[in-house]
């Protein structure tokens, strides 16, 4: 999610990776072990897809990208005709699993599920993933995935110290487990809120933390709680929210933005926490989990994803049109 390289990722994200840095990720990633890279035909317009194609990436990873069923998509159609675009830009014929990014959609999820049945059948997708389904969906995914010969392998979901009191969160993670899916978390450091480097003046910035309504006041407590699991085992406190996950047998997917963090979600590898520790963690979490939200709130929140997507595309588009202007030149 932080690799796009549009104007549109510099105005959000404040920079654009150089691609020296996404190479020295790509290296270091491989000779530790790193399987699996996530990405989204929805990251930075699909120039996260293509830089990740341009840098040879799958020669060494599994790569997982994710279909947006955004509001100017309606029928089975649209998931092949995006699987096969993605293909395009990560430069692989089959891509090992292709996301529904989310199922908020006035459609049904079957319809997305369906149309990855064909992809897989015209040979674009080995597999689907699920992300950001609740338990009832997962459950119906599931069923009609089996009806159409399609595996499903994962359910990928937001999963915090800031998230996981939420009912329904909890709720899904058990479908999911029942289904026999790997629950893979995103945002575990909150994006930088449950992590060491977060000061109260980063904190008013971060667009995470006005998403999810979270005040200093409502944080704090989980911060202390950490810091202090973290004070007692000489760790970052990167390395106990990422063992924390782990403890409850979630795969943390981390955004990587440098080497450096790399190494440091590497390190949280060989950290296995006591009951009490995970006990502690577990009594300070937040319920503040989108699952929690009310439907049309989700319907709206995707309108929005929907329409950032449109301006994405655009910024893709001008950025790879002065790509060729700069090539043409030279
Ligand atoms: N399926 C979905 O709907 C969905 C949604 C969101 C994300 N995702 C996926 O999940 C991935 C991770 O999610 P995320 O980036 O939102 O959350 P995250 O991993 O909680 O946060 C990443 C941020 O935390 C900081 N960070 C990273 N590694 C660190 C480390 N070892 N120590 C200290 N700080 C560290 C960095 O911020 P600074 O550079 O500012 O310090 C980085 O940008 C994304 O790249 C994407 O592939 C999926």
């Amino acid at each position: 999610m932080h690799w796009g390289e549009t104007p549109l990722d510099r105005v959000i994200a404040g920079r654009v990776l150089p691609d020296e840095v996404v190479e020295a990720i790509r290296d270091r990633s491989r000779l530790a072990g790193v399987t699996l890279i996530d990405t989204a035909e929805g990251y930075g317009g699909g120039s996260s897809e293509r830089r990740i194609g341009r840098l040879r990436f799958a020669d060494g990873h599994l790569l997982a990208t994710k279909f947006l069923p955004t509001y100017w998509r309606w029928t089975p159609g649209a998931v092949v005709r995006s699987q096969r675009a993605s293909n395009r830009r990560l430069g692989v014929e089959t891509c090992d699993v292709g996301f529904i990014h989310s199922p908020i959609h006035f459609r049904s999820p079957e319809v997305w599920v369906k149309g990855f049945a064909r992809a897989r059948r015209r040979g674009l997708v080995r597999a689907l993933g699920l992300s950001n389904f609740s338990a009832d969906q997962v459950w119906s995914a599931v069923r009609i995935a089996a009806a159409e010969g399609i595996p499903v392998v994962a359910n990928q979901i937001q999963y915090s110290l800031l998230v996981a009191a939420s009912p329904a969160l909890q709720e899904t993670v058990a479908a999911s487990r029942e289904c026999g899916l790997t629950v893979l978390g995103y945002g575990v450091l909150g994006q930088g809120l449950l992590t060491d480097g977060l000061t109260q003046e980063r904190f008013e910035g971060n667009l995470v933390a006005r998403r999810l309504g979270l005040s200093w006041d409502l944080l704090t407590p989980v911060r202390t709680v950490l810091s202090e699991v973290a004070a007692k085992r000489g760790r970052p406190m990167s390395h106990i929210g990422l063992a924390w996950a782990r403890a409850h047998g979630v795969v943390p997917l981390v955004g990587t933005r440098s080497v450096a963090q790399l190494e440091d979600s590497l390190g949280a590898l060989d950290l296995s926490l006591a009951p009490d520790e995970v006990e502690a963690l577990d009594g300070c979490a937040l319920g503040l989990s989108t699952f929690e939200r009310p439907r049309w709130q989700r319907l709206l929140a995707l309108a929005l994803v929907s329409a950032l997507m449109l301006g994405y595309k655009a910024s893709a588009a001008a950025s790879l049109r002065q790509r060729k202007l700069h090539t043409d030149k030279l």
